[in-house]
């Protein structure tokens, strides 16, 4: 499954294989979405093919949905599962505090609505992904495409007010084409440098007209498995 992996790989794989140990029989996981996510996926296929592990997986994203498939993991929605046991998911930034920025690989929304209706989320991540404060990857805000750009002024003008560097909002592209999310709506990457305050930030975007969800997930995350070029791996 994985052959000669760069470092960076392979603290990706290293992380996602840990994390796959949490995965018991019977377990509703939600599947996350991303190349550390992808892992996990694969990982969880092979249990599944060679070890008779049975679970039902719910995906946060086509892309997901489809390599869960592809690996024999039985997919259901989320209303068929209503409540699951675990999540595993990556992460583009996380803190001492287990807060995270998600949202790098466009799924955010249904990342945020699948972790938050789990028992317990852990996140897979290489070491680089640690940092002292959030925000020097791009904050991604999933907004609706109609109105865009006054959403992105009204993003753009809040911000002004909020304990952040930098206040620019840029919107996501696809080639030429603004990125479309699975839900249908487009990407406001915030390159904001540091975020003093998470919590009232990820409040205030929510209650932009115009804005569908953040990328801060904040007292989601409850156990972080980091994976190292070399193969160590550390649980907090
Ligand atoms: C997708 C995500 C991903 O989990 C995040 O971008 C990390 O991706 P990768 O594992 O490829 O580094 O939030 O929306």
């Amino acid at each position: 499954m994985t052959g000669e992996l760069s470092p960076i790989d392979k603290a990706k794989f290293v992380a996602a294989k840990r994390a796959s140990d949490f995965v018991e029989d019977g377990m509703r996981v939600g599947l996350g979405t991303g190349s550390t996510a992808a892992w996990l996926v694969r990982c969880l296929g092979e249990r599944v093919r060679d070890n008779g592990l049975k679970i039902r997986g719910v995906p946060t994203s086509t892309r997901t949905a489809e390599l869960a498939r592809e690996v024999g993991i039985e997919v259901i929605s989320l209303d068929e599962a209503r409540w699951l046991d675990l999540t595993i998911d990556g992460a583009d930034e996380f803190d001492a505090d287990l807060a995270l920025i998600k949202g790098g690989g466009g799924a955010l929304l249904q990342e945020k609505i699948v972790a938050t209706a789990s028992d317990q989320m852990i996140v897979i991540a290489d070491a680089a992904k640690e940092v002292e404060h959030l925000g020097a990857f791009p904050l991604p805000i999933e907004v609706i495409p109609f109105g865009w750009q006054t959403t992105q002024a009204l993003v753009e003008e809040t911000l002004v007010s909020m304990d952040v560097m930098g206040r620019q909002a840029t919107l996501r592209m696809n080639g030429e084409a603004p990125f479309v999310t699975d839900e249908g709506n487009h990407i406001l990457d915030l390159h904001l440098g540091r975020i003093g305050n998470a919590r009232q930030l990820a409040m205030v975007m929510n209650q932009i007209p115009g804005v569908v969800e953040n990328g801060l997930f904040i007292d989601i995350c409850d156990k972080v498995v980091i994976g190292f070029g070399d193969g160590r791996v550390e649980t907090r």
